[in-house]
C-alpha cells in the first residue's frame, strides 16, 4: 500500500527528551533522518529507548524552535519511528514547509516510488496529489487522507457501523438538530430506522419535495426537521403547518396571507406563511384533510413558486422547499376522489415511509429507555424498568407509537412509587395471550438452559473450565447458571 503522508530525507537535529518533560526528563541530542507530517525516523543507537511516549524538540531552520510529543511506534536497530502528537496548526504549516523544500527532486513519487519524469501533477500509480506547490495541497491532503485512512479502517465495518458513525457525525460532531427546537435525539438503530437516517441524509441536500407517509405518532414531523436541519437552508426558517388543525378559510389565510380588507376580519396586512418561510422549509403535516380549493392552490404554488395573498392580484415569488406528510393512505383518497392526482404526485418526489414501532424490533426497548433515562434526570429521580417491565414492552404493540411510548414512560415516572418500574406502572394493556407467550417463552427459554447445563457438566465430568468452553459462556457463569438451577 502507499504511503499516506510525503516523507523526506533530512538531517535534523533533535533532542529525545525520555518522561515527556524536560525538566525530570532524560535528553539526548541525535537526528531525524526522515520526516513527514505524520512522525519521523529518529537516530538512536541501542539500547534505545522504554518510554512509549516521548518529547521531541528540534530546531527548523528558519522557523524556530518547537517541542511536541511523539509516540514510539517501532524499535529497529537504528533507530526509533515516532509518530506526532499535539502538532497544531502553526508547527505543521511550518513542517509541512521544510518537508515540502526537501522533498527529493529525482523525479519519483513520494508515495509509492514511482518514477515522474514527466513530472505529472498526480501520480499515475497511486493516485495521490504531487502539486505540492500549490497553496491549497496541505488542505487538500489533508481532506485526502482523511477519506483514505477512512477508507482502510472502515474495511472491517459493517455497514450498520458505517451509519452509526455517521449519525454520530452528525448529531455529536456538526450538532445537527442541536439548533432547532429539537431536545429530542433522533433513537433507533434497527435496520428500517437505519434506512430512515440513511434517506434523510441523501436526500436532505436537495430541494425535492419529499413525501413522509406513516402512522400517527411514528416521527413524522421529526423526520421533517431532521431533512431541514441538514439542508442547506438549514438557517432560514422551517414553519410547520397542521393542515388538520385550521379551518379551511382560515388555512388559506394562514398560507398565502392576505391585504387588509379582503374578508371579515382582515383588520390589516398578513403576510403568509410560504412568503414567512422565504429560503427554508414549509412542512405540510396532514396533508390528507385539504380541502379541494387548496389543494389546487397548492398545486398551483407549487407549479409557478409564486404567491398570491388573498385580495391582492400581485404574484410575489418565493423560494421554499415543501415537506408534507400524512398517515392516511392517499392512494385511496385518490381514488375515492377527496385527493388530487396530480398533486399527489407533485408532493410525492421521495417518499419516506417510517415503519410503526411494532416493526422495529429492539427499537421498542431502546426508545422506551431513552425516555426514562430522559424523564427521570428531569424529574431528579432514579428509576429503571423491572426485567419484567423490559418484556412488556418488548411484546406490547404500542399502536400510538413514539408518542405513545413518551406518555406511558413519563407517567410511569411520575407514578412509580419504587425506583423499579413494573408492567403496572407502565399500564399497557396486553392481551391475556401476549401475557401468557411471555410466561410461556420464559419457561421454555428456563428448561432449555437448565437441560443443556445438566448435559454438559455430564459430558465434562464436572469440570467448570470445560463446562465453560462447551457451552461458550464463562466460568463465573457456569456457577451462576448452577446456583440459579440448584444443580
Ligand atoms: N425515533 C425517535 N426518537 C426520539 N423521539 C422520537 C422519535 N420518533 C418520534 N419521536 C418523538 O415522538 C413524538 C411524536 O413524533 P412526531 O410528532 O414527529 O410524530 P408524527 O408522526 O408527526 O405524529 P402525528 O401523526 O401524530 O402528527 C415527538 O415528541 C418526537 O420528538
Ligand atoms: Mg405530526
Amino acid at each position: 500500500m502507499a504511503r499516506m503522508d510525503v516523507r523526506c530525507n533530512v538531517e535534523l537535529p533533535v533532542n529525545v527528551i525520555m518522561d515527556g518533560s524536560n525538566s525530570t526528563g532524560i535528553e539526548s541530542e541525535t537526528k531525524f533522518t526522515s520526516l513527514s507530517l505524520g512522525g519521523g525516523f529518529i537516530e538512536l543507537p541501542p539500547p534505545s529507548i522504554e518510554n512509549k511516549i516521548i518529547g521531541l524538540r528540534y530546531d527548523l531552520p528558519r522557523y524556530g524552535e518547537f517541542e511536541i510529543l511523539g509516540e514510539v511506534m517501532r524499535i529497529e536497530e537504528t533507530g526509533i519511528a515516532a509518530r506526532f502528537y499535539n502538532l497544531n496548526r502553526d508547527a505543521k504549516l511550518k513542517l509541512w514547509d521544510y518537508i515540502r523544500e526537501n522533498i527529493s527532486d529525482d523525479f519519483s513519487c513520494p508515495y509509492c516510488g514511482k518514477k515522474n519524469t514527466q513530472k505529472l501533477r498526480r501520480c499515475d500509480n497511486c493516485g495521490w496529489s504531487l502539486n505540492f506547490h500549490s497553496q491549497d495541497y496541505l488542505i487538500e491532503h489533508e481532506k485526502e487522507s482523511f477519506i483514505k485512512r477512512f477508507e482502510v479502517k472502515s474495511e472491517s465495518f459493517s455497514i450498520e457501523d458505517i451509519y452509526k458513525v455517521l449519525n454520530f457525525v452528525d448529531v455529536e460532531i456538526l450538532k445537527i438538530g442541536k439548533n432547532l427546537d429539537i431536545n429530542e435525539e433522533f433513537v433507533g438503530s434497527s435496520q428500517e430506522m437505519l434506512n430512515v437516517f440513511s434517506m434523510i441524509r441523501k436526500i436532505a441536500q436537495t430541494d425535492i419535495p419529499v413525501l413522509i407517509t406513516g402512522e400517527s405518532g411514528t416521527g413524522k414531523e421529526l423526520t421533517a426537521m431532521a431533512i431541514h436541519e441538514r439542508s442547506l437552508r438549514k438557517n432560514r426558517p422551517f414553519i410547520p403547518i397542521n393542515c388538520a388543525a385550521i379551518p379551511e378559510n382560515l388555512l388559506e389565510a394562514e398560507l398565502f396571507g392576505h391585504e387588509k380588507g379582503s374578508f371579515t376580519g382582515a383588520v390589516k396586512q398578513k403576510m403568509g406563511k410560504f412568503e414567512y418561510a422565504d429560503g427554508g422549509t414549509v412542512f405540510l403535516d396532514e396533508i390528507g384533510e385539504l380541502s379541494p380549493n387548496l389543494q389546487s392552490k397548492i398545486l398551483r404554488f407549487l407549479e409557478d413558486r409564486v404567491v398570491e395573498r388573498i385580495g391582492s392580484n400581485v404574484g410575489r415569488k418565493v423560494d421554499i422547499r415543501l415537506i408534507a406528510a400524512t398517515n392516511n393512505d392517499l392512494k385511496s383518497a385518490i381514488n375515492r376522489g377527496t385527493f388530487r392526482k396530480d398533486l399527489f404526485y407533485r408532493l410525492d418526489v421521495f417518499n419516506i415511509n417510517l415503519p410503526p414501532v411494532r416493526d422495529r424490533g429492539g427499537d421498542k426497548a431502546i426508545l422506551a429507555r431513552y425516555f426514562l433515562n430522559k424523564f427521570s434526570k428531569e424529574m431528579k429521580v432514579a428509576r429503571a424498568f423491572s426485567p419484567e417491565a423490559v418484556d412488556a414492552i418488548k411484546i406490547y404493540d404500542w399502536p400510538g407509537n413514539v408518542r405513545e411510548i413518551i406518555n406511558k414512560v413519563r407517567r410511569a415516572v411520575v407514578m412509580s412509587r419504587e425506583s423499579v418500574i413494573t408492567p403496572g406502572d407502565l399500564d399497557l394493556e396486553l392481551t391475556a395471550m401476549k401475557v401468557d407467550e411471555v410466561a410461556s417463552l420464559k419457561e421454555v427459554r428456563y428448561s432449555i438452559e437448565k437441560q443443556k447445563l445438566i448435559e454438559a457438566l455430564k459430558y465434562c465430568n464436572n469440570n467448570i473450565s470445560k463446562v465453560a468452553r462447551v457451552l461458550g459462556i464463562s466460568r463465573p457463569s457456569v456457577y451462576s447458571l448452577r446456583k440459579k438451577y440448584n444443580i
